[in-house]
Formats: structure tokens, C-alpha cells, sequence
């Protein structure tokens, strides 16, 4: 396909065939729900930041959320192969250009910029991904760092002008389960000739308090908030998690995780900054500890939130019901659903063309290099907002032909209104024809 000019968010960019930003995404970037008053994510953002002094701690909101790959891989140190560049994850404008898959893509200029010792970012990011109640393409998150500076610090001593902030912390009487070392030689390593072991173990000390005392401040206000709705609420003791994790930035590295309604959920991922990050961003003396937290999750657990679709909707049912909190956090409440509209399910059943085939152009869809989020793009770009969730149901290889059948069913269902059995139908009609043009697959 020729290359042509688009704008985006007010900026024009050449396309080229990396080009895969389907409308609704595209249309969806003014949204910028993070800074949208008394909207959920924004609220929860505000209270995220109420545990960091601003003084120290530096707010970026308005970072813009187109950027090279340069910024949102390379400079992070992402191995060419990494499958988080591919186009069946990450959107691309052109090859070079990307939406921000995470909000990491702001951490080398961010340390370059060096206007203080922290920073949070807080910012929409985009990846392609499945379709249900805790999915959705669009998402939001905040990044911190915080960094010591090896010339300022007293007699260049890291590890005890980091322990003095330690000190200077609040404490809390949360139980953490932590089970493993600050560092583990191969599972979780300490960068060797950049830091001492004593101060990552510092580093990672004021990294993990920090972070806990954000979970302590967003639990007490859920549990305030579920009190006002129950009186008789009785709260289970929380249980929180470190988990030792890797990224391709940060050496320890960890997860927190907590534990909700059943399951063990990941709310964010951090560690020690890689050095060289610090010394390409012209900061070699400065040390410190990095994290990125899904505000979603957070703000689902915090309101109560059941469905993660529900923070994209301008109805005055939802929107309703958080006004005025901005002003005052005291007046947050659990969110009350509204009544469920009813579920329609609709099944699509297709071959696969076989791996050997070599026809269609273009069409990406024969075995080998068929991706589930195509599936889910078609019908979200389909359905929007009306389709709850998509789930493969069955999966079939013929004994003879070695031809792989896939079957998915979709759940159309609006969070507004009840969808009549025809327009379900129209979706689901047009769901299918799309398989067959853009995916190339044989309908069953
Ligand atoms: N950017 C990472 C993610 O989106 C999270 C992260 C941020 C991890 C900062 C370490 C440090 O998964």
C-alpha cells in the first residue's frame, strides 16, 4: 500500500505498511481519562500521587502518547526480537512510530530532563490484546522513579543518605509476603560493577516501603468507601506479594501482586534502573528504583468497578457517580452498578487456511502466522463497546487434512442498553464477513 499522510491527535505522520491503528483506537486518543475531573482513573491517579511529595517527586501528565520506538524499546534495551514489538501486540503508526505501549516510553528523557530527584508520569498506553472484563486496548498507567545522586549525596555514600529516607518514610503494619532474597545471583541479579549489593538492597528497601504505603492508602480508602455502602461490611485481612519478575530496564526486578477476590492480581512492575539507561540519559551519578502501575486495576478495586469497559462510558449513570470527589476524596464511594443489560452469544466457527497455501496477498491467516488479537480487533472494531467478551471454544485439527478449525464465541452485550436480537445479528454478520476478507479463513 502506498504511503499516506494521517493525522493523529493533531500531529500528521506518514504511514507506511506498519500501519495497524484501527478507527475506534485512533478516535479514542482525545479521551485522555486521566486528567478528566472526577473521572475514576483520575481520581485514582490523585490519590497515587497523595503518597508522594510533590516537592520531591515531579508530575508529568500530559506526555504525548505517539512515539518512536526508539523511545518505547530501544532506549529501554529491548532486544530486537522481543516479542513486544511485534505488530500483533503494539500499534504502529509506521514503522518507527508507535502508541505507547507502556509508560516506560518517557523514562530516558524523563531522567534526561533531571529536573528533580523523582518524577511520576501518568499517561494512556495502547496494546493490542483480548477482549474481556479486565482487558481492554486502552489503558492507563503511572510511572515513578526516584534517584540519588552520587555526587550530592554526604561523602558519596548511597546507601545511607538512601536509608535516612527510608527513616523519613511513614511505616504501616500491613503483613507483606516476601519471601525471597533482595537478589538472587541468576533468578534476579544485582548489576554487577554499577551497584554494590548494599545499595540495591537500599534502593530496593525504599522502593518496596513506597509502594506499600500506595496500597495501604488506596485499601483504606476502598474500605472506608465499603463501610458508608454496608455498615456491616466485614473486610478480609489484605494480603500483598513480591514477586521476583524481570524486565528488560531494571536488575532486581520485582511484581507486587495482591489479593482480590479470589486471585493473585498484578498491579505493577519495578526494580533498580539499569545503569546504562542512567548514563545514555547524561545522569551517570545518579542511582535509583523505577515502577509502573496499571491504574485500572487499582481504580477497579478501589470503586468496585466490575467491568473495565465501564471507564470509557459518557453515561451520566457511571460519570454520575463520582462527581465532586476530586474536591473532596472524603465523598468517594463504592460504584453502584447499574442493572445488567442481557447477554447475547454468538458463535463463529472457521478453518484455518493450511500452512502450505500460498494465496491472498496480504491476507494473514493461515496457521502459522494466525494471531488471536486479529480476531479481537475485528470484532471490537465491529461491536465497539457492545461486545463483552470474546473466548475460543473449541479447537479442532481434521485427522486427514491437518486443517485446524477454531471456534470463538462472542458475547454481544451493551453496557447502556439492551441490544435487540437483529442488531446482535448485523454485528455478528459483519464479524463474520471481516474474518473471511481480512484474515483470509474458511467459514464452517
Ligand atoms: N513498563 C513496565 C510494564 O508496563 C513496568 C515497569 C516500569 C517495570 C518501571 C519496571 C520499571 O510492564
Amino acid at each position: 500500500s502506498a504511503p499516506k499522510t494521517i493525522s493523529l491527535s493533531g500531529r500528521s505522520y506518514q504511514t507506511d505498511d506498519w500501519y495497524n491503528v484501527p478507527p475506534t483506537i485512533a478516535s479514542s486518543i482525545a479521551r485522555q481519562l486521566h486528567v478528566q475531573k472526577d473521572h475514576p482513573i483520575s481520581i485514582t491517579r490523585s490519590i497515587i500521587e497523595s503518597c508522594f511529595p510533590a516537592s520531591t517527586y515531579k508530575r508529568y501528565n500530559t506526555f504525548f502518547p505517539i512515539v518512536s520506538t526508539h523511545e518505547n524499546f530501544d532506549s529501554l534495551g529491548f532486544p530486537a526480537d522481543h516479542p513486544g514489538r511485534s505488530k500483533t501486540d503494539t500499534y504502529y503508526v509506521n514503522k518507527d512510530t508507535v502508541l505507547r505501549t507502556h509508560t516506560s516510553a518517557h523514562q530516558a528523557d524523563t531522567f534526561a530532563l533531571n529536573q528533580s530527584p523523582g518524577f511520576l508520569i501518568s499517561a494512556d498506553v495502547y496494546r493490542r490484546d483480548a477482549i474481556d472484563r479486565t482487558h481492554y486496548p486502552i489503558f492507563h498507567q503511572m510511572e515513578a522513579a526516584r534517584m540519588w545522586d552520587r555526587k550530592k549525596v554526604p561523602g558519596g555514600n548511597i546507601v545511607q543518605a538512601v536509608w535516612d529516607d527510608i527513616a523519613a518514610l511513614p511505616t504501616h503494619d500491613m503483613i507483606v509476603e516476601d519471601p525471597n532474597p533482595p537478589m538472587h545471583a541468576e533468578r534476579n541479579p544485582l548489576q554487577e560493577g554499577k551497584h554494590t549489593h548494599d545499595e540495591a538492597e537500599a534502593i530496593a528497601a525504599h522502593l518496596k516501603r513506597s509502594l506499600e504505603l500506595v496500597v495501604v492508602e488506596i485499601f483504606s480508602r476502598a474500605k472506608k468507601a465499603a463501610i458508608a455502602a454496608n455498615p456491616n461490611f466485614v473486610d478480609e485481612p489484605l494480603r500483598v506479594r513480591w514477586v521476583e519478575a524481570y524486565f528488560p530496564f531494571t536488575t532486581p526486578s520485582w511484581e507486587l501482586e495482591i489479593f482480590w477476590q479470589g486471585d493473585w492480581l498484578e498491579v505493577l512492575g519495578s526494580g533498580v534502573v539499569k545503569q546504562d539507561i542512567m548514563e545514555k540519559a547524561g545522569v551517570p551519578s545518579q542511582v535509583g528504583w523505577a515502577f509502573g502501575m496499571g491504574l485500572e486495576r487499582i481504580s477497579m478495586l478501589l470503586f468496585e468497578i466490575p467491568d473495565i469497559r465501564l471507564f470509557w462510558s459518557q453515561d451520566e449513570r457511571f460519570l454520575g457517580q463520582f462527581k465532586g470527589v476530586s474536591e473532596n476524596m472524603d465523598k468517594l464511594k463504592r460504584f453502584v452498578p447499574f442493572s445488567k443489560f442481557p447477554a447475547c452469544y454468538k458463535d463463529v466457527a472457521f478453518w484455518l487456511r493450511s500452512s502450505s497455501s500460498s494465496a491472498g496477498g496480504g491476507i494473514r491467516a493461515n496457521a502459522q502466522d494466525f494471531h488471536e488479537n486479529d480476531i479481537m480487533e475485528i470484532v471490537r472494531d465491529i461491536g465497539g463497546d457492545a461486545v463483552e467478551d470474546v473466548t475460543q471454544v473449541d479447537e479442532f485439527t481434521h485427522p486427514k487434512t491437518g486443517r485446524k478449525s477454531l471456534c470463538y464465541r462472542i458475547n454481544y452485550r451493551s453496557l447502556e442498553r439492551t441490544l435487540t436480537n437483529e442488531e446482535a445479528n448485523e454485528y455478528h454478520e459483519r464479524v463474520r464477513t471481516e474474518l473471511v476478507n481480512k484474515l483470509g479463513v474458511e467459514l464452517r
